[in-house]
């Protein structure tokens, strides 16, 4: 199988990472938006745009699944790209939503949805935890750690500002759902702010358990052909890749 991963930036590569781990694909075509990331403070109709547009892009590959890494698109354009694509579309939400699902068998368990402001404001993984009985639910939008995380501060003091200005107010949740690509590369940090006590939702790790359940995966791949492309500085993307992907 081929598939090809999309996203606003270089977050995507978190997703990337964890197919690389589990060796799902053959090949993995890459697309990161990045002259015009972020999308997590643009508004529903330009969010579209610039997904059905990449879907262009794949269009150039012979393609047999795409996966919308970027949870911005994923709470806003899936539809308009099924409705549009020529072959599979899964998104980065349904699939997170399933992972906590299955690791709190408590129905009252307290949820913690992290994001952009565009996801967050898409209220996306609050109906969806709450047509799977979840009710315990708050959202909180954490911008702030995208230039965060892209500028490399994983851990330190402005990461510990942060946090401390968004979570101050927030008791310990049961889980916590890393809803934008970038925050996996600080759940260390956000996983020891509340004590090492909450369940960390991680959406890469989400969709191959997703995938898993759906697809056949009889082969494995020790070896991944790997294409990144970038709408802009592509060079600065494939660095990115080559050290978080450990290439
Ligand atoms: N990839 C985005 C997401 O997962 C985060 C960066 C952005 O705002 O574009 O929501």
């Amino acid at each position: 199988m081929k598939v090809g991963v999309f996203d606003s930036g270089i977050g995507g590569l978190t997703v990337v990472k964890s197919l690389l781990e589990h060796k799902l694909f053959e090949e993995i075509v890459y697309f990161g938006d990045t002259a015009r990331v972020p999308y997590g403070v643009k508004d529903r109709n330009t969010i579209i745009r610039y997904s059905l547009e990449a879907l262009e892009f794949f269009k150039n590959f012979d393609i047999d699944l795409i996966i919308t890494a970027c949870n911005t698109v994923s709470a806003y354009a899936l539809e308009e790209m099924r409705a549009q694509a020529h072959c599979d579309v899964i998104g980065v939400v349904e699939p997170g939503i399933l992972a906590a699902k299955n690791a709190l068998k408590n129905p009252n368990a307290k949820v913690l949805v992290l994001g952009t402001r565009a996801t967050v404001s898409s209220g996306a993984y609050e109906s969806l935890l709450n047509a799977h009985g979840f009710y315990n639910v708050e959202s909180q939008a954490t911008g702030l750690f995208v230039p965060i995380v892209e500028e490399g501060l994983f851990t330190g003091e402005v990461l510990e500002s942060t946090m401390h200005h968004y979570f101050k107010n927030h008791q310990i949740p049961d889980a916590i759902i890393l809803g934008c690509t970038h925050f996996p590369l600080i759940a260390d940090a956000i996983g020891s702010y509340f004590q090492h006590q909450s369940l960390l939702i991680h959406s890469g790790e989400a969709i191959v358990e997703y995938l898993e359940h759906r697809y056949d995966f009889t082969e494995r791949f020790e070896e991944t052909a790997m294409k990144f492309f970038a709408s802009e500085n592509p060079d600065a993307l494939k660095a990115v890749a080559k050290q978080w992907l450990a290439l």
